[in-house]
């Protein structure tokens, strides 16, 4: 009997609207060409009154050992993507492919309080996820969602583009109008590193301190933000300025004209944002 009513619990969580939100929005990155195969992972900060609605965090699946200890996440809850597990599938599959997660007392396991069935693992980038969550929080305690993904004109540009933060934001801002409003702190860029290491999600975490766009060159981009709207919002019109750029410098001739340093002066003050003072 008890195990028939665990079993009917865990079809209600795919009721959760967090749960349908991670379905819909990996099924959209996945439409969108940015996710291959098991590109790209989420993680997305879980209220306790959001989570105990649906699960009961008393029933531990499985406890998974971190060797990065993230004792400022302590008793915090996640929903995550899995590793090795396809965008494509989560609609179908969410329990496989999507799990939800409890940080221990002391930071250094989760719990598994859902999916994940079969032995999966939580993504092998929860490192720069984890380390990029605390560093955020430190920003904004709104803070809820880290979103990495392979989005195709980010990776493009970055083998055509000059690699520097400045001139790499600055262009971005200019290829369409929205972006300083979007994203006025500008980007920030990593050297070409290992992906899935502690060494990586380091030096993530660190230029997530002032920024909330940190692109891997020759590999993706990583986002930050209060809910999964706002992140995919936010990769999503950087994509959009890296595919006009692509486009644009293709063509014969180049980019011929773009928005002018006093254009992007003017819409900042009109929007009421501070632009990065490094940048602009
Ligand atoms: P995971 O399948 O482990 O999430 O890895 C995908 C990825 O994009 C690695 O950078
Ligand atoms: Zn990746």
């Amino acid at each position: 009997m008890k195990i028939i009513q665990e079993l009917e619990q865990d079809q209600l969580v795919v009721n959760a609207p967090f749960v349908q939100e991670m379905m819909e929005t990996t099924y959209n990155m996945w439409r969108l060409g940015w996710d291959e195969r098991n590109g790209g992972n989420i993680s997305y900060i879980l209220k306790e009154d959001e989570v105990i609605g649906y699960v009961n965090p008393e029933r531990v699946l499985r406890t998974i050992s971190l060797d990065f200890p993230v004792v400022e996440l302590a008793n915090k809850y996640f929903i995550v993507t899995g590793s090795g597990k396809y965008f494509k599938n989560v609609k179908s599959n969410p329990a496989e492919c999507l799990g939800i997660l409890k940080v221990t007392n002391d930071g250094d396991a989760v719990e598994l309080l859902w999916g994940l069935t079969g032995d999966g693992k939580p993504t092998s980038e929860l490192p720069s996820h984890f380390i990029s969550h605390i560093a955020r929080l430190r920003q904004d305690e709104k803070h809820r969602v880290i979103m990495h993904t392979h989005a195709t004109n980010i990776i493009a540009m970055t083998f055509t583009h000059e690699l520097d933060e400045k001139s790499f934001s600055k262009t971005l801002w200019k290829m369409c109008t929205e972006c300083i409003v979007v994203f006025p702190e500008g980007i920030r860029l990593l050297p070409w590193m290992v992906p899935g290491t502690n060494e990586i999600g380091k030096a993530t975490a660190e230029k997530m301190e002032d920024a909330r766009l940190v692109i891997w060159p020759f590999h993706g981009i990583f986002g930050a933000g209060e809910s999964i709207d706002e992140t995919f919002g936010l990769i999503e019109t950087a994509e959009k300025a890296a595919q006009v750029y692509m486009l644009a410098s293709a063509h014969r001739g180049g980019i011929s004209q773009d928005i002018t340093d006093q254009q992007l002066a003017d819409l900042a003050k009109a929007f009421n944002v501070e632009p990065n003072k490094n940048y602009l």
